[in-house]
C-alpha cells in the first residue's frame, strides 16, 4: 500500500471510543464505516455521535449543514462484508484480549490483505495482537485519548512485526484527520499513560501516607503542573477503576512504583468518588510537589531512556494529550537538571530502581535538555526539513528558526541532496510567528530581541532564496504571516486544496516583517499584495493559485510525488503573467486608492464584494496600514535587498507603537482596539 492512497476508513467498536473516532475522520471529510455487534448497538454509537455533533452546533463549531455532511459520511452497520474495500480499520471494541483476538481474525477474512489493521487499545501490547495475525506487517496501535472527537493525540505504536510503510501511511491519516500523532514503542501504557497513571498513583500514595489530604494534594498538583484539575477530580471524571486497572497493569510490567497503592483500591471497593472537599494546607506545597514530580521525571526519563518516545514527543503527549502547559522535560528545565535528578534519586533510592541515564548524564553535562525542533528525512535524495511543533501550529520563535537555518544550511551542503522541501508537521504549515515571544519581550522592553530574532528569519529566508537546490514549501492547512513569508523565500510553493494563506499582521498592530510587503508584491502585484495586507484576507489555495501566490495545488496523495518531479525537472525562475480578469477589480481597488481613503471609509464602491474587501481595512491599526503602504510602494521601484532592508528599518519604530502591544496582547482573547498610536 503506498503512504497516500487511504480513502476508506472503518472503526469497530461504537462506543465512547469508536463513535468518536468515526466522528473526527467524517469530520475531516472521510467516509467511515462503523461496525458493531447487532443493529441496536449501532444505532446507540450514532446515537451518541448525533448528541455530541448537536452540541457543536449549539457551541457555533459546526453549522447545521455541516453536521449534515459529517453524518453522512458514516455508515453504521453489522454486515462485517462492508469491510472489503476499506484501507485502514480501528479496532475499538471491548479492553478483552479474547475479543480482540476474535475481532482481528475476522478483519484479516474480510478485508484486502494490505489494508491496515489498528488497535485503540489501552492495556494490551500490539504484538499481543500482530503475533497471532497472519499479515502481522500491517498490525499497528493507534491509541486515541478520551474525547476522541476533541483530543487531538494519537499514540502511533508500531509492533515488532510492523511494516514502515504501514506506520507511515497510518501516520499520515492521523495528520489528515486534524490529529497529532507521536511516535511510541510497543511497550505497557505507551507514553502519556506510563508516566500520567503514576502521576494520579502517587497523589493517592500521599493521602495514604498521610503526607496531605485530598484538598492540598489537589491544589498542590494543579499549581504545580498549571492544569486546571488535580488528579483526584480527574479520577472522578474519568472512573476511579480506570486508574487503578491501568495501574495495575503498569505495576505487572515495570514493578511496585507503578502498582496501585492500597488506598485505590479500597476507594474502588467503595464504589464511592474521591471526596474533594476541604481546605487545602498551603505549607504543604513543596512537599506535594517535589513527590509528584519527581515521579513524573523518573518515568518520563526512564521512557526515553528504554527507546519507548523521544524527549519532544513525550512532552507533546503531555501537552496535547494532558493538556499540560509543560512537558515533563521543560518541567525538568525549569526546575534545572541538577534539581530534578535529586527528586529522581528519591524516587529511585525508595523502589530500588536504576537512576535513569539519561538523566545523570545530563545533570552532568549541566545543560538543559534540547528539543529537536526541525526534523530532516532524506528519501530519493530530497532532504524534507519538518518544523515538529505541532500544538503550536508550528509557529516560528528563536529556536525554530535557529535550527531551521542550521538543518538547511546542511542539507544545502550535502552532496547526497537534490531539493529541499520545508514541511510542517501536524495539521499545519506553520502559523506565524511565534506571538508569545513578541509580548514577552515588549513587556520586558526587549525590542533589540525582537529585532535580532527577525534579522535572523531575513537570514533564513534569504538562504532559502538563494540555495543552488531547488526549495520548496509543502503547504497543507495554515500558512500565516511569518509562514507565508517563509514559503515565499521558497523557489516555488506546493499546497494541497486545504492549505490556507494570509497575512493576518496588520490586524495585530504590525505589518509582515519577514519580506512579506516585498516577495508579495513580486508575485502578485502591488494591488493584490495591499489587499492581503490591509485585510488579513484568508485565501484558500485554490484562489492564491488563480493570483499566483502558490505555484500548485494537488491532493495530499500527490503532494509529495509533484514536488519530487518540481525537484527532478528543475525549477526555473518565475514570470508573474497578467493578474487573471476576475481579479481585476480588486487590483484596481487596492492601487488606486490610497490606505488612508480606504480606511477612513471615504472610497465609493458599488461592488458588493469590494465594498466588503474595503471595509475590512477600517479595522486595522493604522501605523501599520501607513507602513505597509509605503514598504509595498516601494517594491516597485527597489531591488528585492533594498526593499528588505527598508522592511527592518520600520521594526523598532511599529514595535513600539501602542498599537503593537494591543494588538499582540489581545491576540485569541478579545478584538484589539486600535488608536493610532
Ligand atoms: N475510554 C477511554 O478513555 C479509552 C481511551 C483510550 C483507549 N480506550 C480503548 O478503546 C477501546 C474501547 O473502549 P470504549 O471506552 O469505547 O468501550 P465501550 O464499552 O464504550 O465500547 C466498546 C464497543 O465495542 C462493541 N463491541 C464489543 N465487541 C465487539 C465485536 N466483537 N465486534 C464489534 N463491536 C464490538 C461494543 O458493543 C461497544 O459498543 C478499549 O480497548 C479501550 O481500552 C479507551
Amino acid at each position: 500500500m503506498s503512504d497516500t492512497s487511504i480513502e476508506k476508513l472503518a472503526v469497530i467498536g461504537a462506543g465512547n471510543m469508536g463513535s468518536g473516532i468515526a466522528q473526527k475522520m467524517a469530520t475531516e471529510g472521510f467516509d467511515v464505516t462503523l461496525v458493531d455487534l447487532d443493529d441496536e448497538k449501532v444505532q446507540r454509537g450514532l446515537e451518541i455521535i448525533r448528541t455530541t455533533l448537536a452540541e457543536g452546533v449549539e457551541r457555533k463549531i459546526f453549522r447545521p449543514e455541516q453536521v449534515e455532511a459529517i453524518q453522512s459520511r458514516i455508515r453504521g452497520t453489522a454486515d462485517w462484508s462492508d469491510l472489503a474495500d476499506v484501507d485502514l480499520v480501528v479496532e475499538a471494541v471491548f479492553e478483552d484480549l479474547d475479543v480482540k483476538r476474535n475481532v482481528f481474525e475476522r478483519l484479516e477474512q474480510v478485508c484486502r490483505p494490505d489494508a491496515i489493521l489498528a488497535t485503540n487499545t489501552s492495556s494490551f501490547l500490539v504484538s499481543d495482537l500482530g503475533d497471532t495475525a497472519k499479515h502481522p506487517e500491517r498490525v499497528l496501535g493507534l491509541h486515541y485519548f478520551y474525547h476522541p472527537a476533541k483530543n487531538r493525540l494519537v499514540e502511533v505504536v508500531p509492533g515488532k512485526q510492523t511494516s514502515e510503510a504501514a506506520t507511515r501511511a497510518a501516520w499520515t491519516v492521523q495528520e489528515l484527520i486534524g490529529k497529532t500523532p507521536i511516535a511510541s514503542a510497543d511497550a505497557s501504557g505507551f507514553v502519556v499513560n506510563r508516566f500520567f497513571v503514576p502521576w494520579l498513583n502517587e497523589a493517592v500514595r500521599l493521602l495514604e501516607e498521610g503526607v496531605a489530604d485530598i484538598a492540598t494534594i489537589e491544589w498542590a498538583a494543579q499549581k504545580t503542573f498549571g492544569v486546571g484539575m488535580g488528579p483526584f477530580e480527574l479520577m472522578n471524571v474519568t472512573g476511579v477503576p480506570i486508574a487503578l486497572h491501568a495501574a495495575t497493569t503498569l505495576g505487572e510490567h515495570f514493578g511496585p512504583l507503578y502498582a496501585p497503592s492500597d488506598r485505590l483500591a479500597e476507594q474502588v471497593a467503595s464504589g464511592d468518588p474521591w471526596p474533594l472537599d476541604g481546605e487545602a494546607d498551603e505549607a504543604k506545597l513543596q512537599t506535594v510537589a517535589d513527590r509528584m514530580l519527581g515521579v513524573v521525571f523518573y518515568v518520563a526519563t526512564a521512557l526515553v531512556d528504554e527507546g519507548v518516545s523521544s524527549i519532544e514527543d513525550t512532552d507533546i503527549g503531555a501537552r496535547v494529550g494532558l493538556r499540560w502547559p509543560k512537558g515533563p522535560f521543560e518541567l525538568i528545565n525549569r526546575l534545572g537538571t541538577a534539581a530534578a535528578l535529586d527528586l529522581v534519586k528519591g524516587v529511585t533510592a525508595r523502589w530500588e530502581l536504576a537512576v535513569p541515564k539519561l538523566l545523570a548524564e545530563q545533570a552532568t553535562s549541566g545543560e538543559p535538555f534540547h528539543f529537536e525542533l526541525v526534523r530532516r528525512t532524506t528519501r530519493d535524495g530530497i532532504a524534507t526539513l519538518t518544523i515538529n511543533r505541532p500544538d503550536a501550529m508550528n509557529a516560528l520563535n528563536e529556536a525554530v528558526v535557529g535550527q531551521l537555518h542550521e538543518a538547511f544550511k546542511a542539507a544545502a551542503a550535502d552532496d547526497a541532496v537534490s531539493g529541499i522541501v520545508i514541511a510542517g508537521a501536524g495539521k499545519g504549515f506553520i502559523a506565524g510567528a511565534d506571538i508569545r515571544f513578541f509580548v514577552r519581550n515588549l513587556d520586558a522592553g526587549d525590542l533589540d530581541r525582537i529585532q535580532s530574532f527577525t534579522v535572523d528569519g531575513h537570514e533564513l529566508l534569504h538562504d532559502l532564496s538563494h540555495c543552488d537546490k531547488p526549495v520548496v514549501a509543502r503547504l497543507h492547512g495554515l500558512a500565516l504571516g511569518g509562514g507565508l513569508e517563509l514559503a515565499l523565500a521558497c523557489d516555488r510553493i506546493v499546497a494541497t486544496p486545504k492549505a490556507v494563506v494570509a497575512f493576518p499582521e496588520t490586524g495585530i498592530g504590525i505589518y509582515p516583517g519577514l519580506g512579506g510587503t516585498q516577495r508579495t508584491p513580486r508575485r502578485v502585484g502591488t494591488g493584490l499584495a495591499k489587499w492581503l495586507i490591509y485585510t488579513g484576507q484568508m485565501l484558500p489555495a485554490e484562489q492564491a493559485l488563480q493570483i499566483g501566490l502558490v505555484d500548485a495545488v494537488v491532493p495530499y496523495e500527490r503532494l509529495d510525488a509533484t514536488i519530487a518531479d518540481m525537484i527532478a525537472t528543475g525549477i526555473e525562475d518565475r514570470q508573474r503573467g497578467e493578474t487573471p480578469e476576475p481579479w481585476q477589480p480588486l487590483e484596481e481597488l487596492f492601487d488606486d486608492h490610497a490606505v488612508e481613503s480606504l480606511r477612513s471609509g471615504g472610497v465609493e464602491v458599488d461592488d458588493e464584494k469590494l465594498a466588503k474587501a474595503a471595509k475590512k481595512v477600517r479595522f486595522k491599526a493604522p501605523l501599520a496600514l501607513r507602513i505597509a503602504e509605503k514598504l509595498i510602494d516601494a517594491s516597485a521601484r527597489t531591488e528585492l535587498d533594498a526593499g528588505l532592508r527598508m522592511e527592518l528599518d520600520h521594526l523598532h519604530e511599529i514595535f513600539s507603537t501602542e498599537d503593537a502591544y494591543e494588538g499582540l496582547s489581545s491576540l485569541g482573547r478579545r478584538r484589539p482596539e486600535f488608536k493610532g498610536r
